[in-house]
């Protein structure tokens, strides 16, 4: 069995991110997500409206995702990959070359990006101030 892993905070879920999803999926034939935990998020200085619990709820409903892990550092990649005997780490392209270092472990893909969308511009449309 191909296994694949992603990462990412999956707020406001919207069609990049089920593209990303789906396309991860296609690598393999089993697709963890990690997904930042709220603490990971303030961290990275991140705001989400969702907490972990609700876009742990709402991610692993999607039907290309069979398990949810929580993020909590950046460093923690490389031994979710070990521990889960990963084949395949998908990230979207704007994150492009800046997990190379992974390719010791496992294969590293990055996806090109949906166009147009993103979970800043839904907020920025409906008039969040951020
Ligand atoms: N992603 C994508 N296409 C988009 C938006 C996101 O492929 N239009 C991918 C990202 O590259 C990442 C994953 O979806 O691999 C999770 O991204 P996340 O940061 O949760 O979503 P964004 O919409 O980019 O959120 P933000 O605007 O807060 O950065």
């Amino acid at each position: 069995m191909k296994k694949v892993i992603t990462y990412g905070t999956f707020d406001l879920i919207h069609r990049g991110h089920i593209n990303i999803l789906k396309r991860a999926k296609e690598l393999g034939d089993y697709l963890i997500v990690g997904i930042s935990s709220d603490e990971f998020n303030e961290l990275k200085d991140k705001k989400s409206y969702y907490t972990f619990e609700e876009r742990r709820f709402i991610v692993e409903s999607i039907k290309y995702v069979d398990e949810i892990i929580p993020e909590h550092t950046w460093e923690q990649k490389a031994t979710d990959i070990q521990n889960n005997n990963i084949d395949v780490f998908v990230m979207g392209d704007d994150w492009a070359g800046k997990f190379d270092f992974l390719k010791e472990y496992c294969e590293v893909v990055y996806l090109s990006r949906t166009e147009g969308i993103s979970t800043t511009k839904v907020r920025i449309d409906l008039g969040d101030k951020l």
